[in-house]
Parts: structure tokens; C-alpha cells; sequence
């Protein structure tokens, strides 16, 4: 099955969002593998964004990533097609594409300040969940289905 890395971002956690944006998630089928609260380091931010690093925005990114004393909450859901499902939820990059019902509809306020981030590809995600959960993932498997 399919995993992918959602992460709340300094701006959701500091709006006290975080409940709100795990309820997000709660569909059947999705499946959580890890959640955990952590301080994010630069070098880690630095690596998650490293395709962006060109960009002009990309150090007031990785400012807002680490700006501290913020913490991220990073979760890793699994489940079949998990990671466009989740982008579904997530909703668009793009404000002006920011689909009624998404997470970034209801909650962003501009493009730098969206409050979450979910793995884009299968590649993605599995290097955001080896850099975020180098210690592993939950080894349970949902007997319910
Ligand atoms: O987060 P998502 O995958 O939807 O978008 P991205 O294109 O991979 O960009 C990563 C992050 O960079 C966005 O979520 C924004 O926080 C930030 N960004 C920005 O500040 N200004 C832009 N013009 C584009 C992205
Ligand atoms: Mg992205």
C-alpha cells in the first residue's frame, strides 16, 4: 500500500489548527502510520525543500519552517492511492485553484502561509518519511478491513 508524509506546518500548529487539519483525515481506508511532534531542524527543512532551493521564495520558506519555538506535526497515512487522495484533501498549490472544502480553502490565508504540506509523488514521499521518521513507522497492520 501506498504511504505518504503529511506534515501541519508552523502556521497551522501556532493557529491551534491541529486536530482540525488530522480530522481531515480520518476517511476509511487511510490507515495512520506515524505522528509525531518535533522541533524542525534547518538542515532537515533545507533537504525536504532542497528541489525549491532555487527559488526566490525558498529561504523565507525554510525561515518559516524552522522558525522557531515551532513544531511541526508530521503523520504518515497509508492506504490505496493515498497520496493524491491526500492532495485532494490538501487542496491546490495555486490560491487562485483553492478548491471549497479543501484544508488550504478553509484555513490558508496566502501561498507562503498554507498550513500544511503532503508528499506530491510516490519519490517524494519516500524521502520526506526516511528524512522526517528516520527511527521507522509503526509496524501495525488495521485488521478491521
Ligand atoms: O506545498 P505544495 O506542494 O502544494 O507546493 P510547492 O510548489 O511544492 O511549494 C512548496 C511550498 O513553498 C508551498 O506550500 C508554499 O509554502 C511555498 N511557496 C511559496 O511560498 N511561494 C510560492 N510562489 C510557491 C510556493
Ligand atoms: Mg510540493
Amino acid at each position: 500500500m501506498e504511504q505518504t508524509f503529511i506534515m501541519i506546518k508552523p502556521d497551522g500548529v501556532h493557529r491551534n489548527l491541529i486536530s482540525e487539519i488530522i480530522g481531515r483525515f480520518k476517511c476509511s481506508g487511510f490507515h495512520l502510520k506515524g505522528l509525531k511532534v518535533l522541533n524542525a531542524e534547518r538542515s532537515i527543512a533545507e533537504k525536504h525543500y532542497e528541489d525549491l532551493a532555487g527559488k526566490r521564495y525558498f529561504p523565507a520558506l525554510v525561515g518559516d519552517i524552522t522558525s522557531g519555538p515551532v513544531v511541526v506535526v508530521a503523520m504518515v497515512w497509508e492506504g490505496d492511492n493515498v497520496i493524491v487522495n491526500c492532495r485532494k484533501i490538501i487542496g491546490a498549490s495555486d490560491p487562485s485553484k483553492w478548491e471549497p472544502g479543501t484544508v488550504r480553502a478553509d484555513y490558508a490565508i496566502e501561498i507562503g502561509r498554507n498550513v500544511i504540506h503532503g508528499s506530491d509523488s510516490i519519490e517524494s514521499a519516500r524521502k520526506e518519511i526516511a528524512l522526517w521518521f528516520p527511527e521507522g513507522l509503526f509496524g501495525w497492520k488495521c485488521n478491521l478491513y
